[in-house]
């Protein structure tokens, strides 16, 4: 696996820091609201992300996955988003909080947002690891970002290509002559 990183971007401790920072934004504005919280991770990119963020949240949370594939198989253009799986809990009159682990060209957070509209949430924010700068479009950017990130394609901590490197724990950047 190791072989195939070209250079790491993140290191996993710069991750861990930030990612202890991002707890804290994200409980400062819970918190006052006496929040009933579900956090909607997409998966599967967050489930590493999830799992570190939510240790370092200490507010009282449900959680309710979701299923996107936006880059089925062996693709890294951002394809229309297909919802896989529905929502596995509900949403409705709750603070959502929406994580994933990199807003690109932004279809997935606007397909996910649109979803959960339609159950009637009281709040709807988003939490995204990365993001990469300027791509996507004003309207749907998340309340919290981790990295701002150049338009490069990164694998590990979750991230994948064609499934594969989600447990390499650094984020890095693939190889070229690996990439289609
Ligand atoms: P968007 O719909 O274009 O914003 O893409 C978001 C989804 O695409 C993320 O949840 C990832 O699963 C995937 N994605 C986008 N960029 C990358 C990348 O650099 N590496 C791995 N997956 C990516
Ligand atoms: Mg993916």
């Amino acid at each position: 696996m190791e072989r195939d990183i070209d250079h790491i971007l993140l290191h996993h401790d710069q991750i861990s820091e930030r990612v202890r920072e991002l707890a804290a934004e994200i409980s400062a504005v819970y918190d006052a609201q006496e929040p009933a919280l579900t956090l909607v991770p997409i998966l599967s990119g967050s489930i590493i992300f999830l799992a570190d963020l939510i240790r370092e949240l200490p507010l009282k949370m449900k959680i309710a996955l979701v299923q996107v594939s936006a880059y089925p198989g062996r693709t890294v253009e951002a394809t229309e988003p297909q919802t896989v799986i529905q929502l596995t809990g509900d949403v409705r009159g709750r603070d959502v909080l929406i994580v994933d682990d990199i807003l690109d060209s932004g279809r997935t957070l606007q397909r996910v947002r649109e979803m959960i509209a339609e159950h009637q949430p009281a709040t709807v924010r988003a939490a995204v690891l990365l993001h990469k700068t300027n791509k996507a479009p004003a309207h749907v950017q998340a309340d919290f970002v981790g990295f701002e990130i150049d338009d490069l394609f990164v694998v590990g901590y979750g991230l994948d290509f064609d499934d594969h490197y989600r447990n390499y724990p650094h984020i890095g950047v693939l190889r070229s002559e690996l990439m289609p």
